[in-house]
């Protein structure tokens, strides 16, 4: 059986609000690599957004784009690849992430909904109760964001700049 061989040098996991954008640029700026951001691969490759995916053809289609996307990016990209915050419910995203530094950004309930404030741009905090939302959502996520990820990093009450410099001593 062909064994899957990660190329990405560093994958960051975490619910929305962890900080995988910010950390993941200026981790890539550090390592002297690009970053590839899953959510705006899947936005390019579309050409549409998030929320416009979400809205006209569902979240399940939206999965299966976002799966193909990451794999192709944790397979080819030799960067840092920062993926979307539901990435991990797909067993097959977990299987590819086998043999990569993965990277987990744990932030609290509280905190992660405080940074995640009140835009729209997710579509599945947009509901009556985000909070109730978020909670559930780290409820099932967090065990498999635990299973992928070979670093955890604890980002409450950090800046961004600490959290890549406890990444770095730990890559
Ligand atoms: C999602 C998180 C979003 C985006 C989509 C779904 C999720 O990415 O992929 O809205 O299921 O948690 P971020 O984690 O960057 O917010």
């Amino acid at each position: 059986e062909a064994r899957i061989v990660a190329r990405a040098r560093v994958v960051l996991v975490g619910p929305p609000g962890s900080g995988k954008s910010t950390i993941g640029r200026k981790l890539a700026r550090e390592l002297g690599v690009e970053l590839f951001d899953t959510d705006a691969g899947i936005e390019a490759e579309t050409g549409r957004s998030i929320p416009e995916i979400f809205a006209e053809d569902g979240e399940p289609e939206f999965r299966r784009i976002e799966e193909q996307v990451v794999r192709r990016a944790v397979l080819e990209h030799e960067g840092v690849v920062s993926l979307g915050g539901g990435s991990v419910l797909s067993a097959r995203t977990r299987e590819v992430l086998r043999g990569a530094t993965v990277v987990y950004l744990e932030i609290s309930v509280g905190e992660g909904l405080r940074r995640t404030g009140s835009s729209n741009a997710r579509p599945l905090l947009n509901g009556a109760d985000p909070a109730a939302k978020y909670r559930e959502l780290m409820k099932q996520r967090r065990p498999l964001y635990r299973e992928v990820a070979t670093v955890r990093v604890r980002t409450d009450g950090r800046s961004p700049g600490r959290v890549v410099r406890m990444i770095l001593a730990r890559l």
